[in-house]
């Protein structure tokens, strides 16, 4: 395999995950998380959004998160904004780094923003506007990339035309997102063969969910392809309030452990990282679909049974 020295991980729990949490976490536990996380080395993590209250009310709290955090210098807090007003928002409350979000298919872009692709594509002209005169670095992620809860696979050809349009507009960084785990390696390997050569210079981030337990496949086929920007969340949480069937992103240590037993760097502590996970698990009141939490670490040693130690043969 070709793969990378070390990948760059994106957590996405306290954002893609919190927000479709049926009850509200508390923003002190919000804070608490997103600190756990920067503790154990996490070097980017996607805090909150700044949306529209009413719409996503899970994360209504973003301003009060942001301020609250412990700023750990190594880490890139960022926040996810559907247009200039959402910018402002996150400017105003010091975010290193915004992420935009529109859709490949019009279907799922109205139902998640409320707008079509183009009307998007000016909001985020405005975005690009805002964070330009602040000095704050714009990173945007196409949702529903591979495929749509409502229009079903999404033409390769409808994903590169929105790509065009954000790298006219001074897109530098991109994210490819699987809204709802439609995605198999095949098909992420033939798209980013495809636009990695047509847009030179542009970061690519892989943003995953393991709805179909494809995600940490899909991850492996982009790497391939030399993406090395990957979105994950804690246990396993996630998912998007507007696209039905959609579940938990891909599980941030169980990815990290999968890297590094490849040999790959995160420059991630994975027990601190466990140990966040079983919080994030205490605080949503249930067990999340993290395997490593479970199975532990591949290094993990059994005692033998009894009887066995006497009756293996001895070595040289
Ligand atoms: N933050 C807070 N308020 C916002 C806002 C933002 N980012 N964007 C718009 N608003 C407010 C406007 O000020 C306006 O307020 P008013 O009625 O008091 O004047 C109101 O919302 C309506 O504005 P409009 O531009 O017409 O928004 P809309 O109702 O069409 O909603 C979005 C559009 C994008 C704001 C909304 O659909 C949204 O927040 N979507 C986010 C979905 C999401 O987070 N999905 C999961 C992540 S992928
Ligand atoms: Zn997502």
């Amino acid at each position: 395999m070709k793969l990378p020295a070390r990948v760059t991980v994106c957590e996405v729990g306290s954002r893609d995950g919190f927000q479709i949490e049926p009850d509200f976490i508390p923003t002190e536990l919000k804070v608490e998380v997103v600190d756990l996380l920067s503790y154990a080395g996490v070097p980017r993590i996607e805090v909150t959004s700044f949306v529209h209250p009413k719409v996503v009310p899970q994360l209504r709290d973003a301003e009060t998160v942001m301020a609250k955090i412990r700023r750990r210098p190594g880490t890139r807090y960022a926040a996810l904004v559907p247009n200039d007003k959402g910018a402002v928002r996150a400017v105003d409350a010091g975010v290193d780094v915004i992420h935009t979000v529109l859709s490949a298919s019009e279907s799922h872009n109205l139902a998640n923003v409320n707008m079509t692709i183009a009307e998007s594509l000016e909001k985020l002209r405005a975005v690009m506007q805002v964070a330009g005169r602040a000095g704050v670095p714009v990173g945007c992620g196409i949702s529903t990339s591979f495929g749509c809860p409502f229009e079903g696979e999404v033409p390769v050809e409808q994903l590169e035309r929105v790509v065009g349009a954000l790298v006219d507009m001074g897109a530098h960084a991109i994210g490819i997102a699987d809204t709802t785990g439609m995605a198999n390696p095949r098909q992420v390997a033939r798209v980013f063969e495809r636009l990695v050569p047509r847009f030179p210079g542009v970061e690519w981030t892989l943003h995953t969910h393991d709805t179909r337990a494809m995600a940490i496949p899909n991850i492996l086929a982009a790497m391939e392809y030399g993406v090395t920007n990957i979105d994950s969340s804690i246990g396993g949480l996630g998912g998007c309030p507007f696209a039905p069937g959609a579940s938990g992103n891909v599980c941030s240590e169980d990815l990290v452990h999968c890297l590094h037993a490849m040999g790959v760097e995160t420059g991630i502590d994975l027990d601190r990282l466990l140990a966040v996970s079983r919080r994030v698990q205490e605080i949503v009141g249930r067990a999340l679909p993290g395997q490593i939490v479970k199975a532990g670490k591949s290094d993990r040693r059994y005692p033998l049974p009894d009887g066995v130690a006497a009756r293996l043969p001895r070595a040289g």
